[in-house]
């Protein structure tokens, strides 16, 4: 197994589990191009100095976020819900108190946050580089700039726009690999008494869970408190508070300022100390979690064949990134799966990135429902389950994998 070098700390990183070759999470494909398909060696080591769970290997983000990028933020219509939520108390909160407040975001996708401020005409400004989500962004009345973030635009934006008061990103710091330059970018610009807000799947959850499928080509970390509150140290910046949030399988929503410019949320020190508990600070955790998801793997494959030598239809159920690490991990391919079912456009009448299982539209899985259905949208299940009451009804059954393989 190959180690790799940590991010933060520039030494050696020690190999926790190799994923062997992955393809990329959201490169969904036609058949004229599964000859070319690009594939990398996926595995995560961890650092006991920085407690970061991070990807030995990223492929270029130019690879993965371009003029086609697969996923559209307002596909759920509950995470449009979450952010009208988010958006509401930031807008209410002590941090924008004052004159003309300015917010950024990065990684707005298709403007699901950013709507809620430009509505109420708050200075405001989205920062994304998938050309194709950022135009609905633009359409949608967000002012969005196609591009990635880093220092470098820092220094543009803080001539062309000013200092910022609130940063804000979803689900899009675990994605960026060089994360010290996107610190010291956002560092330049924040303004005194600004704050960087950001969320993504939390580590506690991803262990407790054992949702490995969180980790694929773009998430090149998985994020705690303690590794969180270590790394922005190194920036002389602060983590003031925490608040957990039910997105997305579980997720942590962070509260960074300059340091000394607020005071720490008691949250702060009881999370932290609640992953100690859970071991996040240790290594050997996460041998424990390498042990875990391979016996995942066995299982799953088990209870496939086994459904499928008795002849059962079994599908997918939502064309998730996360699915292309379990299929691809586990060698699952149209022998075991015969669809997946996504509602994006973008995805359907495409084959699945590696294991090239068709998905197909909505009304495909309405007059073609399988036996069993696999959940791989499973962090959106209580919208799901609402949505599919009449094939649960009618005697469809559900798979899933968290936080171990069974039928529900
Ligand atoms: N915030 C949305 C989208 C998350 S997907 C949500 O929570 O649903 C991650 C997004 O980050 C993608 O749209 C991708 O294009 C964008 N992204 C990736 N690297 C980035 C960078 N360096 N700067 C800004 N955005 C980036
Ligand atoms: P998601 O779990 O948010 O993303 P990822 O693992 O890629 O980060 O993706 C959900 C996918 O499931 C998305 O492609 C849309 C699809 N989906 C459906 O097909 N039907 C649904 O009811 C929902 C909620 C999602």
């Amino acid at each position: 197994m190959k180690d790799s070098i940590c991010r933060f700390t520039g030494r050696k990183l020690n190999t926790i589990l190799d994923f062997g070759k992955q393809p990329l999470g959201n490169g969904f494909l036609y058949p004229d191009q599964f000859d070319n398909e690009y594939f990398f060696d996926m595995s995560i080591g961890f650092s006991e100095e920085t407690f970061m769970l991070q990807l030995n290997e990223q492929p270029a983000p130019e690879k993965m976020f371009h003029e086609e990028y697969a996923f559209y933020s307002s596909t759920s219509k509950n995470m449009g819900l979450h952010f009208k939520k988010f958006a509401e108390d930031l807008l209410k909160s002590d941090y924008l108190k004052k004159e003309d407040p300015f917010i950024v975001e990065l990684g707005c996708n298709d403007g699901i946050f950013l709507n809620h401020v430009s509505k109420q005409k708050i200075r405001h400004l989205g920062i994304e580089p998938s050309v194709n989500v950022a135009k609905v962004a633009n359409e949608r009345g967000v002012k969005t700039l196609s591009d990635f973030f880093s220092e470098r635009l820092s220094k543009k934006l803080a001539k062309d726009y000013g200092k910022v008061d609130a940063f804000i990103a979803a689900n899009v710091m675990c994605h960026i690999p060089d994360l010290k330059d996107i610190i010291k970018g956002i560092k330049k610009i924040l303004n005194k008494k600004g704050v960087l807000i950001f969320e993504d799947p939390y580590l506690g959850d991803v262990i407790q869970k054992n949702s490995y499928d969180q980790i694929y080509d773009e998430h090149v970390y998985i994020f705690s408190a303690l590794a969180v509150q270590k790394i922005f140290n190194m920036f002389d910046m602060e983590l003031i508070d925490l608040q957990p949030q039910s997105t997305h399988g579980g997720s942590m929503r962070y509260f960074i300022s300059h340091k000394g410019s607020y005071e720490l949320s008691n949250n702060v020190e009881e999370i932290i100390k609640k992953e100690i508990n859970l071991g996040l600070n240790k290594e050997s955790t996460f041998r424990n979690f390498s042990t875990n998801i391979q016996n995942s793997k066995i299982e799953l494959r088990e209870l496939l064949k086994t459904l499928k030598s008795q002849g059962k239809k079994i599908a997918g159920y939502g064309a998730t990134s996360k699915s292309t690490t379990i299929l691809n991990y586990c060698n699952i391919g149209p022998d075991l799966i015969d669809y997946i079912t996504d509602t994006t456009p973008i995805k359907q009448k495409k084959f699945s990135p590696g294991m090239h299982i068709p998905i197909v539209d909505y009304k495909y899985f309405k007059d073609n429902p399988p036996d069993f259905a696999f959940l791989f949208a499973w962090n959106h299940s209580n919208e799901i389950m609402e949505k599919e009451s009449g094939y649960t009804n009618s005697g469809g059954k559900w798979i899933t994998h968290i936080p171990n393989v069974r039928v529900i």
